[in-house]
């Protein structure tokens, strides 16, 4: 009969748990579009939830994006010792976005240490074979690949790519393959099929299955389709934090 707010989103995060085979799921209260706060109390629930999970020289590869970027805040100093490592280069965002600023705030938050990508994200081909033996990006490679947590935002696919300004032609391709959610630089569809991949020096989806456990964060209406096609080739040691909009989309359109 009585049922509280709280009671009721824990009730849909253990379904969503239960339903997508998750490490863990994490809702907050609303639609994190509809209001800024949502989005803090969002990047404060995965800070809260990843201190729990420090370990004694944990590993931790970071992504970018504006939801990631709040997470420091909300970060305490550590007594552990920490190594944040940037899981993409440069992108044509925002400095603050950037994987490499959101590891050093993270690192500087916690007390930890960190190491960043030297390099532009996306990369042709030549350059992908000259970079990727440079001895300071094969260290980023190698920690990206042994690390023990991955924490990222799930974006949606055409903002994502007006964000970091493709190309006509490539935004004409995602239309074409129904594109819908991206994440680490690879576009999925609704069916999680992955429709374009930017050659990146960054993290590979492949290193993610060995991961002790991934962080993964989106809110906002408008994300809502993008999590649902991501959670069919999300990795079974996913810890999702989403809102409530989402949740309740999830639930009613597996
Ligand atoms: C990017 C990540 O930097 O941020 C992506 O590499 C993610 O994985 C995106 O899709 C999400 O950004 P935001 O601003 O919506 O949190």
């Amino acid at each position: 009969p009585f049922m509280t707010t709280l009671d009721r989103r824990s009730g849909l995060a253990l379904k969503l748990q239960r339903q997508y085979n998750l490490q863990g799921c994490h809702i907050i209260r609303g639609d994190a579009d509809e209001d800024p706060e949502l989005q803090q109390e969002l990047s404060q629930l995965m800070a809260e939830e990843f201190q729990k999970m420090i370990f004694d020289n944990a590993i931790i590869s970071v992504a970018g994006g504006s939801t990631m970027a709040n997470v420091s805040q909300y970060l305490k100093p550590a007594e552990e010792n920490l190594l944040f490592v940037s899981a993409r280069g440069g992108l044509g965002e925002e400095v603050g976005n950037q994987a490499n600023s959101i590891a050093s705030r993270l690192a500087k938050a916690t007390g930890g240490e960190h190491r960043v990508l030297y390099a532009p994200d996306s990369v042709g081909d030549s350059v992908y074979e000259s970079l990727k033996d440079e001895p300071s990006i094969k260290e980023i490679t190698e920690l990206n690949r042994r690390s023990d947590y991955v924490m990222h935002g799930i974006g949606e696919a055409f903002m994502m790519a007006r964000r970091r300004n493709v190309e006509a032609a490539a935004l004409s391709q995602l239309e074409a393959d129904c594109a819908v959610g991206e994440t680490f630089g690879y576009y999925f569809n609704a069916e999680g099929d992955i429709v374009r991949k930017v050659k990146t020096i960054g993290i590979q989806l492949e290193d993610l299955a060995s991961k002790k456990a991934i962080f993964a964060v989106a809110g906002g209406s408008s994300k809502k389709e993008a999590v649902r096609a991501y959670m069919k080739m999300a990795p079974k040691n996913t810890i999702l934090f989403i809102d409530e909009a989402i949740g309740e989309f999830l639930l009613k359109n597996d």
